[in-house]
């Protein structure tokens, strides 16, 4: 049987023992010199061979290195990969020596031009390191490299599976004996099991009349597995796989899930975070998903601008969110080894990610890049006969860009452009056939907009976050209203590090509805508030509440983010009341339009004048008339809790966690402008990841943390406003 070993541990880096997923430097937030890392590394580990790898498959998979990796076993070598987003293995079979072997791993950093995404510059950062997990494969050897699963018929009552196997057979050893394949449901019951007589490297069969299977879909995620096992003379190799049964087809008149159609409400990811860059793990990774689908809400993420982690994409497939998948590139176009390259990440990208249910689309054009018949032709063509389930999407800027793919991926940035004069106006969204020039429609949908036509920070002022909230609202609503758009990928979930060249000049793009610790700024609720109230009720209204934060004064117009139906404003200790709704006039379309208080919502001047008394407020929300959240502010905040927020309590060793800190006032809400520093202190076996003392911004501040050991963490946050906090995080 298949062994997998963890090989994450005990690495030698500049002579210190470090684990992975590894940086191969730390950054400071933000105003850094982005060439710092832009250079060569070695990693280095012992290898100690076993007496029962005799006659195996011995193999490392390394499932990313950042960049151009070459490794050597005992000073011979042994593999090179150059692109830094997809797996590869190295074969250590027949290489290994008995006792201790040393594995060296060299790997650059820099931006090499002959590889994708680099040659022009790029709006982010690649960081350097061994930023994936890496594990030893122990196998018979004659293993299986890679299956296929496809669902052709899931619509129908009776479901099928078309399945393909690959063996390898490095020896050429003789081929012969049998495969079983049993087909479970997520509770581990056996479904249906099926036998096959085996004598060639890839296999190909069908399971047919499956019944009672339930679809995947974004509400109810459910998945199968397909445990297949291979048995010949030199030995047995197993495999488990899952996946998913759902039908994904993008259309002129949208996108249909399982023949239902669905509005694509997304926003698109960078996969990078403070200090560590690409550098966190499988836990780290599955926040990142729930974050997108629980706290944003949103039913899609676009993997800007390359193939993402697999623990993000499994996680996607457990929780239900679609993924629209992309080979790494940025606006630049290299030479003919350059596009073979590329051709080569759209190959590793489908070969890899196949099975996910989540995925439903690829991404085969370089983000925004002008267009190349023969290139692209040869993306598309690789990518449909490698998986002909799946639509392939182009992303671009430019109108009426030659259209080779199946779905017109189209970034429109024309909300804004006002500002650059013309008179036009403002307009959210360009109707599809002004961005493909054909008279007919085609499946389109929007792959990204605002960003960088209105960055905002956390702690900019009300009245920015207010038009930020707008824009997402507009271009949304836009979308919804649309019969003709799939629907509409943010940029971005995540503020991010870039170069020099984009961004506040400070290496941050400020483009995130959320900052680079995952902290929601407004514009994020715009997001949250169109889910289902069932889900959850949203109720965040666009203020910090004070007189004079605004222009001249006070806090109108006030847009309440919110899925209720219907919000009561409560003053002077509940004697005023006064109820407003849903904003349906100048938000039609969208499924849960904001509420715009205005003065015309009141009979007097409730607020005041500029040196009368500020007030507290409550805002309740009703939903089917019936009060279901409450929102506070006082006139008078003060600080009163300093919240330290881990994402998880108990962890297994080599998981990383993400803290946040929130500094609150009397009834809960952030302490925007409370510019304090914050000191950390931790205990046990545990990495900090970033300085030990940082300023909180916007009434939060945030790290991640490793356990690298058992026992209890301690962490704790000295702060001259609050007093000393600790909390413990239990690893085991
Ligand atoms: C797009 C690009 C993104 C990001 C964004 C900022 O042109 O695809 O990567 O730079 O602009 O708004």
């Amino acid at each position: 049987m298949r062994e997998t070993f963890n090989f994450n541990n005990n690495w030698i880096f500049e002579n210190s023992e470090v684990c992975l997923p590894h940086s191969a430097v730390e950054l400071p937030f933000n105003y850094f010199d982005e060439n710092i890392y832009q250079k060569e590394f070695i990693y280095e580990k012992i290898i100690k061979s076993e007496a029962s790898w005799d006659n195996k498959e011995v193999c490392l998979v390394f499932e990313a290195i950042m960049a151009n990796a070459h490794v050597y076993l005992n000073d011979k070598k042994i593999v090179s990969h150059t692109d830094g987003y997809t797996p590869f293995i190295a074969r250590l079979t027949d290489e290994l020596e008995k006792g201790e072997n040393i594995l060296r791993v060299k790997i650059d950093g820099s931006e090499n031009p002959s590889i994708p995404p680099f040659g022009g510059r790029i709006d982010y950062l690649t960081y350097a390191g061994i930023y994936r997990d890496v594990h030893l494969r122990v196998t018979s050897p004659i293993f299986i490299h890679n299956i296929k699963i496809e669902t052709p018929n899931v619509l129908e009552e009776k479901k099928s599976l078309k399945v393909r196997v690959e063996l390898l057979n490095p020896k050429a050893l003789d081929l012969s004996g049998f495969l079983t394949a049993n087909l479970l449901n997520s509770e581990g019951k056996i479904l249906s099991t099926t036998k096959y007589e085996i004598n060639e490297n890839y296999i190909f069969f069908e399971i047919n009349n499956l019944k009672n299977i339930k679809l995947w879909d974004i509400d109810n995620p459910s998945l199968y597995e397909l445990d297949i096992s291979v048995e010949t003379p030199h030995g047995i190799d197993n495999i488990n796989e899952r996946f998913g049964f759902r039908s994904a087809e993008f259309n002129k008149n949208g996108f249909m899930l399982n023949g239902n159609s669905l509005k694509i409400r997304g926003l698109n990811r960078h996969q990078s975070y403070p200090y560590v860059g690409y550098a966190l793990g499988k836990s780290a990774q599955h926040k990142d998903a729930e974050i997108l689908k629980f706290d944003l809400r949103v039913n899609l993420v676009r993997t800007s601008h390359y193939p993402q982690s697999k623990h993000f994409l499994n996680r996607c497939d457990e929780i239900g969110l679609l993924v629209f998948e992309e080979i790494p590139g940025w606006q630049h176009l290299g030479d003919k080894n350059w596009q073979n390259k590329s051709i080569e990440n759209v190959q590793n990208m489908i070969e890899r990610d196949w099975n996910h249910p989540s995925i439903i689309l690829w991404g085969v054009r370089i983000n925004e890049s002008p267009d190349n018949h023969d290139f692209y032709l040869k993306t598309n063509q690789v990518a449909h006969q490698l998986d002909s389930t799946r639509q392939t999407g182009g992303v671009r800027k430019f109108v009426e860009g030659e259209f080779l793919e199946d779905v017109y991926t189209m970034n429109d940035f024309i909300l804004g452009e006002e500002e650059l004069g013309g008179n036009r106006g403002r307009i959210p969204l360009r109707p599809q056939r002004e961005c493909t020039g054909f008279n007919y429609d085609v499946p389109y949908i929007v792959t990204e907009f605002n960003g960088h036509m209105f960055p905002t920070k956390s702690y900019d002022n009300e009245l920015r976050q207010n038009e930020h909230v707008l824009r997402h609202l507009e271009v949304l609503n836009a979308a919804y209203g649309d019969s003709n758009n799939a629907g509409a990928i943010g940029w971005c979930a995540f503020d991010y590090n870039t170069h020099k060249d984009f961004g506040s000049g400070d290496r941050i793009c400020y483009h995130g509805v959320m900052d680079m610790f995952r902290e929601p700024k407004f514009a994020s609720y715009v997001y949250s508030s169109q889910d289902d109230a069932k889900n959850g009720i949203v109720l965040e209204p666009v203020t910090v509440w004070a007189r004079g934060e605004r222009n001249i004064q006070g806090v109108l117009p006030l847009i309440i983010l919110t899925n209720c139906d219907y919000i009561e404003f409560l003053f002077n200790k509940n004697e005023e009341k006064f109820a407003v709704e849903p904003d349906f006039k100048n938000f039609p379309n969208l499924p849960h339009p904001p509420i715009i208080v205005n003065a015309e919502h009141f009979p007097e001047n409730v607020f005041g004048t500029w040196g009368t008394d500020w007030q507290n407020v409550k805002i309740d929300g009703y939903t089917d008339g019936k009060l279901v959240k409450s929102k506070k502010f006082v006139a008078d905040p003060v600080p009163t809790n300093l919240e330290i927020v881990p994402d998880l309590e108990e962890v297994s060793v080599g998981t990383d966690v993400r803290v946040i800190i929130r500094a609150l006032d009397q009834v809960g809400n952030k302490m925007r402008y409370l510019y304090d520093t914050l000191s950390i202190n931790v205990s046990g076996q545990v990495i900090l990841f970033g300085p030990n003392s940082i300023p909180l911004v916007a009434g939060s501040a945030g790290f991640w943390i490793r356990s690298i050991g058992s026992g209890i963490i301690k962490i704790s946050i000295k702060n001259v406003r609050f007093p000393q906090k600790e909390i413990s995080i239990f690893a085991k």
